[in-house]
């Protein structure tokens, strides 16, 4: 199969990963991957937190009931957006996509935690990590070398296809 199609379905959610940490260069190829991709009028109002420090990993952990495996995570990328940018949640998303699929590629595992438009941890991830006013955290994605394995998806459905009208 073609190397792109291959990569987007081999990318899972992984939870569970090893205490190894993530390769300088390798967070490198994932914020070139999260910059490469499309943005409203290519505005790029994206900005990226690294989080490696094991104590704001924990508290990060904390931020929503489905962000635990961040306490086995090395490693967090905090996803930002100016929101008063018409499009900044799909230019976010685009982002936050081309970090998992770079990640799946490099043999690492990744889980999107959604964090906006919910008040409470978008509040809590502004304030442990000190976003500016001008920018709101729009998701977390936990990383780290997987440990556990997970197969591709398969969940084409075809009555979810219309074809000319619905
Ligand atoms: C907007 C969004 C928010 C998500 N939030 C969480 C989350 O908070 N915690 C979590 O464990 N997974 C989260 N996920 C991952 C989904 O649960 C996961 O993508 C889905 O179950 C499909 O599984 P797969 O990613 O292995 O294909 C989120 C995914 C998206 C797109």
């Amino acid at each position: 199969m073609q190397a792109a199609l291959q990569l987007i379905h081999q990318r899972r959610s992984i939870r569970k990963f090893t205490d190894q940490p993530v390769a300088k260069e390798h967070i490198q190829a994932m914020l070139e991957a999260a910059m490469a991709a499309p943005s409203a009028h290519n505005r790029q109002h994206w900005h990226f937190i690294v989080v490696q420090e094991r104590e704001t990993l924990d508290r990060l952990s904390d931020v929503h009931r489905y962000a635990k495996m961040l306490k086995q995570a090395t490693l967090c990328i905090a996803v930002c957006g100016d929101a008063t940018h018409t499009f900044w949640q799909q230019d976010c998303a685009a982002a936050t996509q081309n970090i998992l699929l770079a990640a799946t590629g490099l043999g690492l595992g990744s889980v999107w935690l959604g964090i906006y438009p919910n008040p409470e941890p978008v509040q809590a991830v502004r304030d442990l990590l000190q976003v500016p006013a001008s920018h709101t955290p729009f998701c977390l994605i936990a990383l780290g070398h997987p440990a556990e394995e997970k197969g591709p998806a398969q969940r084409f459905d075809p009555a979810k296809v219309h074809y000319e009208k619905w």
